[in-house]
């Protein structure tokens, strides 16, 4: 793919795609421009397009170009470009291109940067599709030619443009690698073959990753991952990814679940849409990707990427609900439900990478809950936190990002619910209520008090049923997000 910056002229698009607000002020200045070109008074095409979200506009101007106006609503901001663009590329993109062009003249020049780099991203998303196990070979869209490129009009510095959009490319380039290992099925997708791909990830990027596999895992003592993957003929494996660049003040500390299938264990789920919870290692994905876009971005933060990875099986081997096991941190738990599985694994994670690391600053990112489903729906993650600053951070970023996080409390009456006779704590609350805030409530147990703790609930996030799948479809969710925080509120 190509980028290049045009400020007074078109050159070879084949389209040029023009986000066009509601708001007033912007829309006329997005209007004012093409009015002339397609010789329509101003006042007409703002009767005929308001630009509201999801309208859409086709226009041929004088010149023979082909205009593409593309409602954003009321919403304007960058994310909701990646969202406007991604669609219309993922509708059109047997037939878009090779060349297209981006119009931004009319965003103000500060953040013409931001928009140009949000542009790039979601053209790029828009070309996504899983294909790894398709037989039959599929058409390369014009886009993915590599003569293919995208103009962008702006007015800001050229150079920093083809910079920010070759950089925003890649970052597209590391999401599809991550709505790839979501997508991949569990009979291909376990724990070791996780490891591999983080691994991969690791050497195209460069960053480090070790693993550690059961005997390793047993002297160390992560028993809790060990039982939880003990009914797997998949062995659990700990991945762990490290950042770390010289200039780094700051430690952090991310953990994400990698349950490479979850069918609920002995608990076992019912059959109805149990095929999605291949996807209960979307928190793991998240991390892999994160720490991808880490090394393309040159983040000057020293992260510390941890995945507990497990298949949850029902077998003669696996975990049964009432046994007692013990963890990483030495304190013993009792396994009311063995679908409450992720936060077993999370629990010797967590305790783990604070015991081995300290970390300065430490989220978890897991698709933990239905019980988080039931409260924000599909909308916004769930979020806990012990840090009041850690949150607000947290949830500025989801704002800036659209991947939206709500703050819920960690009360310790919540942790009455998790009080048993015959072990430390368990792993199921007594009442059928606050399941999401229960399972905070035990992961914090495991935090070793850490001060700056975060956890994300993205069980309702981590896929979506969109237009661009016939099923639900990885989000990525939680890649843009920690990357924001990451590069705006950390380093
Ligand atoms: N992976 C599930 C949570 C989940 C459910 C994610 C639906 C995405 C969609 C998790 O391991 C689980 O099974 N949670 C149980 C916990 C319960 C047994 C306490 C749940 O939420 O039902
Ligand atoms: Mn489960
Ligand atoms: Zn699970």
């Amino acid at each position: 793919m190509h980028f290049t910056h045009c400020y007074n002229s078109l050159q070879a698009a084949s389209e040029i795609l023009i986000p066009v607000p509601e708001l007033r002020d912007l829309r006329q200045a997005a209007l004012q421009r093409l009015a002339a070109e397609v010789a329509l008074p101003l006042a007409r095409l703002e009767a005929e397009f308001d630009g509201d979200a999801q309208r859409e506009l086709l226009l041929f101007g004088r010149d023979g170009h082909k205009y593409v106006l593309l409602g954003m609503g009321t919403d304007y901001q960058p994310h909701r470009l990646v969202r406007v663009l991604r669609h219309y590329v993922s509708r059109k993109r047997h037939t878009l291109g090779p060349v297209v062009a981006v119009e931004l003249r009319h965003v103000p020049t500060a953040d013409q940067m931001e928009w140009a780099g949000a542009a790039v991203y979601g053209i790029g998303l828009g070309i996504y599709r899983y294909e790894l196990l398709k037989t039959t070979p599929q058409q390369a869209f014009p886009l993915e030619a590599p003569t293919a490129c995208i103009e962008l009009l702006c007015a800001t510095n050229g150079e920093a443009v083809v910079d920010t959009a070759t950089r925003e490319w890649r970052l597209a380039q590391a999401m599809h690698r991550v709505f790839d290992l979501v997508h991949t099925p569990s009979n291909i997708k376990t724990p070791a073959w996780l490891a591999e791909q983080a691994a991969a990830a690791a050497q195209r990027a460069g960053f480090e990753v070790k693993v550690y596999e059961t005997q390793a895992l047993q002297q160390m003592g992560m028993h809790a991952l060990l039982a939880v993957g003990q009914g797997s003929p998949h062995a659990p494996h700990l991945i762990v990814m490290e950042h770390r660049p010289a200039q780094a003040t700051q430690k952090v500390g991310l953990v994400g679940k990698g349950i490479t299938f979850d069918t609920g264990g002995i608990s076992i789920k019912q059959a109805q849409n149990m095929h999605l919870m291949k996807s209960d290692m979307s928190g793991a994905a998240a991390l892999i990707g994160i720490m991808e876009a880490a090394a393309i971005l040159a983040l000057p933060v020293h992260l510390i990427g941890v995945v507990p990875a497990a298949e949850n099986a029902v077998d003669g081997k696996a975990l049964k609900p009432g046994d007692v096991i013990h963890s990483y941190s030495g304190k013993t738990i009792e396994v009311i439900d063995t679908d409450a599985e992720g936060r077993l694994v999370l629990a010797d994670a967590l305790s783990w990478v604070v015991r081995q690391h300290r970390p300065d600053q430490l989220v978890d990112i897991a698709t933990l809950t239905g019980s988080c489903i039931r409260a924000l729906g599909t909308e916004a993650a769930g979020l806990w936190s012990t840090n009041d600053a850690l949150a607000e951070a947290l949830i500025e970023a989801g704002n800036h990002t659209g991947e939206r996080l709500w703050r819920m409390p960690l009360w310790d009456d919540y942790f009455e619910y998790l009080k048993t006779d015959v072990a430390d704590i368990k792993n199921l609350g007594s009442k059928p209520m606050a399941g999401a805030i229960t399972a905070a409530k035990f992961l914090e147990y495991f935090t070793e008090d850490h001060p700056a703790w975060a956890h994300l609930d993205i069980a309702g996030m981590a896929l979506k049923q969109d237009d661009f799948g016939h099923d639900r479809m990885a989000t990525g969710f939680g890649v843009r997000l920690l990357l924001h925080w990451l590069r705006q509120h950390v380093v």
